[in-house]
């Protein structure tokens, strides 16, 4: 990009989406790879309060819904493309090698390696869905097929096994390599059979759905799923109420997609009749380190793959996404929901 351009941007940017978005892109935008280090150290790092200010009430009041009406009314396909089909191969560089998971891990004591903590955190989740031969089980948003994968390895049955994703990157993939049921769908316009499925689960897909889709989403997955049976959801969700300048920044890295309130989530899933019988808390923090070091580290496979903005994106994703945890603006949750029977 022409840097007069590039310098142009930032300053409309500045104006309309406000500091911390105009600053994001504008090292996105860098010709040349960015220094992780340096990158890491201005995002996570300590800044002035009154610029903390500023982002906080950036973008101003009369700005804040119009901007992000129109990202809100495009279809989920296209966000989901701009973040998940850049390249299989670009992912494998940072993802863990035995499943490609694409969420948050278990990092219990602090020294494990990715691929361990990744095996820690597959187990649990499989602890939670529990599942039995014979059971009819489906994933929202079901990435490389990674859980599939640990819950074929569990029950040797792969017929039962059904995902779901709005990648046709990641629908290759499965074909490929793994051979589950798996559909380019979006489960939130998919239209579920009654009392269809024993469990369905989603692993950090669930962040993706808008705040207005939520309730009847709830409500329709009850009805896909038999009475006795459970909806297990691992997801992030926001901490605060209304967090503008969060919301604008992340359309960066995920355009049309907005988190949730944690206490929004609560009501609608029991409101639509679940039961919550398993809560628990998760760090992201550790995964999005693991996952900036292997990209560093891969840099020059990365950069055979993708362009110079492609791997600046996610290069500065990690550190954005790592400073919302630590800043305790969000949480990573995980549920059981159970039908009664
Ligand atoms: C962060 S990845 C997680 C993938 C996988 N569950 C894992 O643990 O690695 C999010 C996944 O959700 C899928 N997804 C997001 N919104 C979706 C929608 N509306 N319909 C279908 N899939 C969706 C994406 O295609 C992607 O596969």
């Amino acid at each position: 990009m022409n840097p007069l351009v590039r310098k142009l941007l930032f300053g409309v940017e500045g104006l309309v989406y406000g500091p911390a978005y105009a600053g994001l892109q504008h090292l996105i935008r860098s010709p040349e790879p960015i220094d992780p280090q340096a990158a890491w150290d201005l995002i996570v790092g300590d800044k002035p309060a009154v610029y903390e200010f500023v982002c906080g009430h950036w973008p101003l009041r009369p700005l804040r819904w119009p901007l992000l009406h129109a990202k809100m009314r495009q279809d989920h396909v296209l966000g989901i493309a701009a973040h998940y089909d850049v390249s299989n191969e670009f992912f494998e560089l940072f993802l863990d090698k035995k499943y490609m998971f694409y969420t948050c891990a278990d990092f219990p004591t602090g020294t494990e390696t990715l691929d361990e903590a990744q095996q820690i955190k597959a187990d649990f989740i499989l602890n939670l869905i529990d599942p039995q031969p014979g059971q009819k089980i489906l994933e929202l948003g079901c990435g490389w097929g990674p859980m599939l994968k640990r819950i074929y390895e569990h029950t040797g049955e792969k017929e039962n096994l059904y995902g779901l994703t709005l990648s046709k990157e990641q629908v290759a993939y499965n074909e490929q390599h793994n051979g589950f049921n798996v559909k380019f769908d979006d489960f939130i316009s998919h239209e579920y059979d009654p009392e269809s499925y024993d469990t369905i689960y989603s692993i950090g897909a669930w962040e993706h759905v808008r705040p207005n889709e939520i309730r009847p989403l709830a409500k329709k997955l009850y009805a896909a799923i038999k009475p006795g049976g459970k909806l297990v959801k691992h997801f992030f969700c926001r901490v605060p109420d209304h967090l503008f300048a969060t919301a604008i920044c992340s359309q960066i890295f995920f355009p049309g997609s907005m988190g949730s309130p944690y206490r929004s989530q609560v009501k609608a899933f029991e409101d639509a009749g679940f039961r919550i019988t398993h809560r628990s808390i998760h760090d992201y923090r550790p995964t999005l380190r693991a996952w900036f070091d292997n990209l560093v580290a891969n840099r020059r496979e990365a950069l055979e793959l993708v362009d110079v903005q492609t791997y600046n994106r996610y290069l500065t994703f990690f550190p954005v996404s790592w400073r919302y945890f630590n800043d305790g603006l969000g949480m990573l949750v995980r549920w059981v929901m159970e039908k009664p029977a």
